[in-house]
C-alpha cells in the first residue's frame, strides 16, 4: 500500500514566535535559505508523496505563493541568464507534484487541523508533517522515508518517536508500550504533554505521523482536551483501542523550529553543513570572543 497524501497543518498562530509570526506563518520563517514548509515538502515528497495538502489560516498567501509560479521572477532570471537560480526556483514546485489548500478557520488544535484535511484525503493512510519539526535524517534516508517503509512492512500507523529528556515531558505527546524490536513499539498509551512525575516514558512523539484514516473519525468524537484543543494525540489513543499503532524511533535529528532555540540551532548546523556556506561560516564561528 503506497502513501500517496500528506497533510501540512500551517493554521496555528505561532505564538512563541512573534513578532516574526505576526503577519507570516512560523512555517514560512528561513532556516539557511530556505522556508520551513519547504523542508518538510521535500521529505514527504522524497518519500514518494505527490499530492501535499496545506491545512492553512489566516496567513495563507505566503505558503500558496511560495509554492506557485512565479512567472515575472522566472521571465527575468532566464532574460538575465541565471540558469542556476533559475533552476532553484522551479525546483520548489516539481511538475508531479500537487498543492491543495483547505483553511481552518478557527485554530482549534492540531487534531482539529488534521480533521480538515478529511475529505481530501477520502479512506486512505496518509502522512502528516509538522513543518516547525525540522528532521534531518541520514544521507538518502529522510525520517517519512524511513517511516513509509515501516508502513509498508506493518500496515499499521506509525508515529515518530525520539527518547526526551524528563524534564520535557511536557513539550510532547508521550507514548508508552511493548517493543516488538529495537526500533519499534506497539504503542499501549499515549498521553498529551504530562508532567514527568506521571509520564508514562520518555518516548516523545516529534512531527512526523503516518495515520490511517480510521483517526478521523476517533478526532472527531473526542471532546477538547489539553489546553482546551481538539488534540491528534487523543484522536490516536481513540484510534488505539480499535487498530494497532506503532511508535518507530528514527534515525536523525530533530530541530524544534517553533521554538527559538531550537530555530537558531538549526540556522547554525545547516549553515555549517551546507556546501558552500559552511567552510567560510566554520570560520566565522570560530573567530568569535566566546
Ligand atoms: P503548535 O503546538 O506548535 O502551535 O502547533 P502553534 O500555534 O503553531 O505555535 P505556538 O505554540 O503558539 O507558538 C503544531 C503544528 O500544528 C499546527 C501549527 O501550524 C503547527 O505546524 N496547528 C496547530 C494548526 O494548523 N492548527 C491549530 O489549530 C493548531
Amino acid at each position: 500500500m503506497q502513501i500517496n497524501k500528506a497533510i501540512f497543518p500551517v493554521a496555528g498562530l505561532g505564538t512563541r514566535f512573534l513578532p516574526a509570526t505576526k503577519a507570516q506563518p512560523k512555517e514560512m520563517l528561513p532556516v539557511v535559505d530556505k522556508p520551513l514548509i519547504q523542508y518538510a515538502v521535500e521529505e514527504a515528497y522524497a518519500a514518494g508523496i505527490r499530492e501535499m495538502i496545506f491545512v492553512t489560516g489566516r496567513h495563507k498567501r505566503p505558503i500558496e505563493d511560495h509554492f506557485d509560479m512565479s512567472f515575472e521572477l522566472e521571465v527575468g532570471l532566464e532574460q538575465a541568464g541565471k540558469q542556476e537560480l533559475l533552476e532553484v526556483v522551479r525546483s520548489v514546485k516539481p511538475d508531479d507534484m500537487e498543492c491543495i489548500y483547505v483553511r481552518q478557520a478557527q485554530a482549534l488544535g492540531l487534531g482539529h487541523a488534521v480533521l480538515c484535511g478529511q475529505r481530501l484525503v477520502g479512506n486512505e493512510p496518509f502522512a502528516v508533517l509538522l513543518a516547525d519539526d525540522l528532521m534531518v535524517g541520514p544521507q538518502g534516508q529522510p525520517v517519512l522515508k524511513q517511516m513509509v517503509e515501516q508502513f509498508r512492512e506493518w500496515r499499521v500507523s506509525i508515529l515518530a518517536v525520539q527518547e526526551v529528556p524528563a524534564e520535557h515531558t511536557r513539550r510532547y505527546g508521550i507514548v508508552a508500550g511493548a517493543p516488538v524490536s529495537d526500533k519499534l513499539v506497539d504503542v499501549q498509551r499515549i498521553v498529551e504533554k504530562p508532567a514527568p512525575d506521571v509520564a508514562p516514558s520518555r518516548l516523545g512523539v516529534a512531527g512526523r505521523y503516518i495515520l490511517t484514516p480510521g483517526v478521523f473519525h476517533e478526532i472527531a468524537s473526542q471532546p477538547r482536551g489539553v489546553g482546551g484543543e481538539i488534540q491528534l494525540t487523543d484522536g490516536i489513543a481513540g484510534l488505539l483501542r480499535r487498530e494497532k499503532v506503532f511508535a518507530y524511533r528514527y534515525e536523525g535529528k530533530r530541530y524544534d523550529c517553533g521554538s527559538k532555540e531550537g530555530f537558531l540551532q538549526a540556522n547554525v548546523e545547516l549553515a555549517l553543513a551546507h556546501p558552500e556556506l559552511g567552510p567560510g561560516f566554520r570560520e566565522y564561528l570560530q573567530s568569535l570572543p566566546i
